[in-house]
C-alpha cells in the first residue's frame, strides 16, 4: 500500500502511541500483551514509514531507541537545582537520633516518612518539556554534569513523550541508572569471552556504560531507570508520595516497594525486611532512603551544605562470613586467561551456600596475603560470584605457606606468561592447551557467531578428546561417518550437525571475523571492521595507521589485530576457512552504495571534529562518491578535510605537499550535499 504523506504521519502517530504503550507494558511495568514478535513487526512497519517520510522522523520516536549517535565529548550542563547528596547512617541509633532531630524541629505536629530503595547506580536528571524527553545529565560534581541524553534515549524503560495530559510544562525527575544483574551477568561474560577484564560490579558497568561514545553499543546493554524525586516549579503536589504516584501514572519506573511510614520502628521495621529481602531484588540496592514525606515539612527542615536535613540514606552492611580456604584452583579460558578461583569449606551466605570465590588474579591473592587453610571473609554482593574480602593472620598455622600463583599452565604444563601492564596471567600454548582448543570452538560455533546448533560443550569435548577435530576450521571437513561412529550421536543427530555445519557457510563476514576469536574483537567490533575494511584481506593487508582509521578501533585493538594475523598458525586457519566457503567479504548488497562519482580516484583525508556529521559518516560518503579515505597525508593525498580542533602537524605536512585543505562545508559542497543555509 502506497501512503501519502498526511496518511503516513497519521499511521506514524498511531505506531509510535502503541509502541510507546508496549515499551511502557513491557520495561516499566512489567505486563506485556503482545509478544516480542508482534512488537517488532509493529516497529518495523514504523521504520519503513519513517525510511519512506524521512521528514516525519522525530527524536522522540520509539525507532530511535537503537542508538547510532556517536558523541565525541558530553557537553557540560549546569543542573537548575544542585543535585545534592544524603547523609549516611549504618545504625538503629543513628536512625534514632535523626528522628530525635526532626521532631525537635517539627514539634507539633506529626511527622511522616516515605521509605525506598537506595539504588546502586548511577544518579540522573532528566528534563522533560511540553511532555518530550529533553536531556539527560550526570550527577557530576552535583553543580554541573555531562549530557548524556543520546545514552539515555536507548533505555527503553524511560519514556521520550508523555502520553499523560495533566504533567507539568516543564520538570525535571531524578533517579538512578542500573544495570540489572541479568544484564551484568551477560555483559562480562561477554567481556570475559574477548579477553577484556570483567567490570567489578554492576554501578560500575552502567557508569562505564553511560559514559559510552557510541549509543548502539548502549543500546545493547540494557540499562534501566528508576525515578525517586520530581523538581519543578509549583508542582501541584503536597506530598513526596503524590509526586512518585503521579510520576508514575505519566509512565515512570517507580519502585513499587516505597512505603508510608508512622515512625521510627516503622521504618527500622522497613529496613529489616530489605536487609534480607533485597537479596532477592533483580539489581543492587546498598540501603534505604528514608524521606519526610511532606513538603511543607522538608522545606521548614531545610538543608545544611551538602544534604538535606528532610532525608537520610541508611546504609546495609555487606553479608559477610568467615569460612577456611581449602584450595585455589586456576581456570584456562579461551584466550589461555589463567582465573584463579579459591575453593572453601561450604558457608550459608546471603540465603545460598557458598564453596568458591573468585580471586581475579595474582596480584589479588598477593594483596590479601593469602595463606594455605586461611581463615577467610566472603562477602556477596549481588553478584553471582562471592568475592573473599580478607583473611584472619591470627588464626593461621605458624607453618603455613602463602599462596604462591602457578607457574606452569594446570592443563598443558606450559609456562605461563603475564605480559607488562596487564593484571592476568596467560598461557601461551593456544594451539595445543585442551581448554583453549575447546573455547575457541565454542566460541566459534555460538549463536552469536556462527551459530552452529548441536554443538553444545560436551559435544565439542567429544569431538577433540577423539581427535576429530582440533582447531574450527576441521568442522568443515567432519563427516557424517565420523560422528556416527561415536555413541553420542544418532542418525538424526549426526544429520543435524552436518547440516548446521553446512548452513553456516553462509553466515555473513562479520559474524565470521567476530567468530575466529581476535582477542577484544566482539561483536560490534566486528560488524565495525567488517564495514569498514569489506574483506578479510584488506584487514590483513592494514597496517596500524589504517586500522586506527576504522571506527571503535584503538591501539589495544589494532595491536591485538596485527598479532593476530602475524601469528602464521591463525593465517593459515583463516585461509582455511576461506577454503571452505566462508564468507570473507561483506555481501556487495551491505557495500556502501554508489551515489556519484564526483570523488572518484581521489584520496582524502579526515582530521577533527565536525558539526554536521560524525567522522564515520564522512568516510562513509567519500567511499559513497567514489573516493578512498587515506589514513594519513601524503604525496598522494588529494584533500585534507579539516574540521574543528585538528590538530597542526597534518595542517603543516598538507602546506608541506602541496595538498589541498578544505572545510567540512567545502566538501559537502564538493560532494553536492551543502545545505542552503
Ligand atoms: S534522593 C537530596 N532517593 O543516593 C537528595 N537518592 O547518597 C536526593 N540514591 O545522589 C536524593 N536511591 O544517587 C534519593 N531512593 C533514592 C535513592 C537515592 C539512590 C542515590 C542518589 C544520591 C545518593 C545520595
Amino acid at each position: 500500500m502506497t501512503m501519502n504523506q498526511m496518511e503516513a504521519a497519521v499511521r506514524i502517530a498511531q505506531l509510535s502511541k502503541e509502541l510507546d504503550e508496549h515499551n511502557y507494558r513491557y520495561y516499566v511495568i512489567n505486563q506485556p500483551v503482545i509478544s516480542d514478535r508482534e512488537f517488532d513487526l509493529l516497529l518495523e512497519e514504523l521504520i519503513r514509514l519513517e525510511i519512506q517520510f524521512p521528514e516525519l522522523l522525530l527524536p522522540d520516536s520509539p525507532s530511535q531507541r537503537v542508538g547510532g549517535t556517536v558523541t565525541r565529548e558530553f557537553k557540560t550542563v549546569v543542573h537548575k537545582y544542585p543535585m545534592l547528596s544524603l547523609g549516611n547512617t549504618y545504625s538503629e541509633e543513628e536512625l534514632r537520633d535523626f528522628n530525635e532531630r526532626i521532631i525537635k524541629l517539627i514539634p507539633d505536629e506529626p511527622v511522616q516518612y516515605i521509605c525506598e530503595h537506595k539504588f546502586d547506580g548511577v544518579a540522573i536528571g532528566l528534563t522533560y518539556i511540553k511532555g518530550k524527553f529533553a536531556y539527560a545529565v550526570t550527577r557530576g560534581d552535583g553543580i554541573q554534569g555531562d549530557d548524556v541524553s543520546a545514552n539515555v534515549r536507548t533505555i527503553r524503560s524511560v519514556p521520550l513523550q508523555i502520553h499523560a495530559a495533566n504533567c507539568p510544562d516543564e520538570f525535571e525527575i531524578r533517579g538512578e541508572i542500573i544495570l540489572p544483574h541479568s544484564a551484568f551477568e551477560r555483559m562480562n561474560e561477554e567481556r570475559a569471552d574477548i579477553g577484556e577484564s570483567p567490570f567489578a560490579n554492576p554501578r560500575n558497568a552502567a557508569a562505564g556504560t553511560l559514559k559510552l561514545q557510541d549509543s548502539a553499543e548502549v543500546a545493547r546493554r540494557k540499562l534501566d531507570c528508576y525515578l525517586y524525586a520530581l523538581y519543578g516549579k509549583e508542582l501541584p503536589f503536597s506530598t513526596h508520595e503524590e509526586a512518585l504516584n503521579a510520576a508514575s501514572a505519566w509512565g515512570f519506573k517507580v519502585s513499587n516497594d516505597r512505603r508510608i511510614c508512622q515512625s521510627i520502628d516503622d521504618v527500622l521495621g522497613y529496613i529489616r525486611h530489605w536487609d534480607q529481602a533485597r537479596l532477592h531484588l533483580p539489581f543492587d540496592t546498598d540501603g534505604v532512603v528514608i524521606k519526610v514525606n511532606h513538603f511543607l515539612q522538608q522545606e521548614e527542615l531545610g538543608y545544611t551544605a551538602k544534604s538535606p536535613r528532610w532525608a537520610i540514606a541508611y546504609k546495609f552492611k555487606a553479608q559477610s562470613a568467615s569460612t577456611l580456604l581449602r584450595s585455589v584452583s586456576y581456570q584456562v579460558g579461551r584466550t589461555g586467561a589463567i582465573t584463579p578461583v579459591a575453593n572453601l569449606d561450604p558457608v550459608q551466605l546471603a540465603g545460598t551456600t557458598v564453596k568458591r570465590a573468585s580471586l581475579h588474579n595474582a596480584d589479588q591473592i598477593l594483596k590479601l596475603g593469602l595463606h594455605e587453610g586461611d581463615t577467610v571473609w566472603v562477602e556477596k554482593g549481588g553478584e553471582i560470584i562471592p568475592k573473599i574480602t580478607g583473611t584472619e593472620p591470627a588464626k593461621r598455622k605458624p607453618d603455613a605457606q602463602a599462596i604462591h600463583f602457578i607457574e606452569v599452565c594446570p592443563e598443558c604444563g606450559t609456562r605461563l606468561i603475564r605480559q607488562e601492564g596487564e593484571a592476568q596471567h596467560y598461557c601461551p600454548n593456544s594451539s595445543g592447551c585442551p581448554p583453549q582448543i575447546k573455547g575457541r570452538i565454542e566460541h566459534f560455533t555460538a549463536r552469536k557467531a556462527m551459530n552452529i546448533d548441536g554443538l553444545g560443550s560436551e559435544t565439542v569435548d567429544l569431538l577433540v578428546d577423539k581427535g576429530l577435530v582440533r582447531d574450527i576450521a576441521d568442522l568443515y571437513s567432519l563427516k557424517k561417518s565420523d560422528l556416527l561412529a561415536l555413541e553420542r550421536f544418532a542418525e538424526k543427530s549426526a544429520t543435524n550437525l552436518i547440516q548446521g555445519i553446512e548452513d553456516s557457510r553462509s553466515v555473513p563476514f562479520e559474524r565470521v571475523l567476530f567468530a575466529i576469536g581476535i582477542r577484544f574483537v566482539g561483536d560490534t567490533v566486528a560488524r565495525k571492521l567488517a564495514r569498514h575494511f569489506l574483506s578479510m584481506e584488506s584487514l590483513i593487508q592494514a597496517d596500524k595507521a589504517a586500522l586506527l582509521e576504522a571506527p571503535e578501533v584503538g591501539e589495544k585493538i589494532a595491536d591485538s589485530i596485527q598479532a593476530f594475523f602475524a601469528d602464521p598458525m591463525r593465517k593459515k586457519l583463516v585461509d582455511r576457512l576461506q577454503e571452505a566457503g566462508l564468507c570473507m567479504a561483506i555481501d556487495p548488497g551491505e557495500a556502501p552504495k554508489r551515489v556519484s562519482d564526483r570523488l572518484a580516484g581521489k584520496v582524502l583525508v579526515i582530521t577533527g571534529t565536525f558539526e554536521q556529521h560524525s567522522r564515520d559518516e564522512y568516510k562513509q560518503i567519500i567511499e559513497e562518491h567514489g573516493g578512498k579515505n587515506g589514513s594519513g597525508v601524503t604525496g598522494k593525498t588529494d584533500y585534507l578535510i579539516a574540521g574543528k580542533d585538528c590538530g597542526p602537524s597534518k595542517l603543516d605536512k598538507a602546506a608541506k605537499l602541496g595538498v589541498k585543505v578544505i572545510s567540512e562545508v567545502q566538501f559537502l559542497d564538493l560532494v553536492g550535499l551543502a545545505t542552503a543555509d
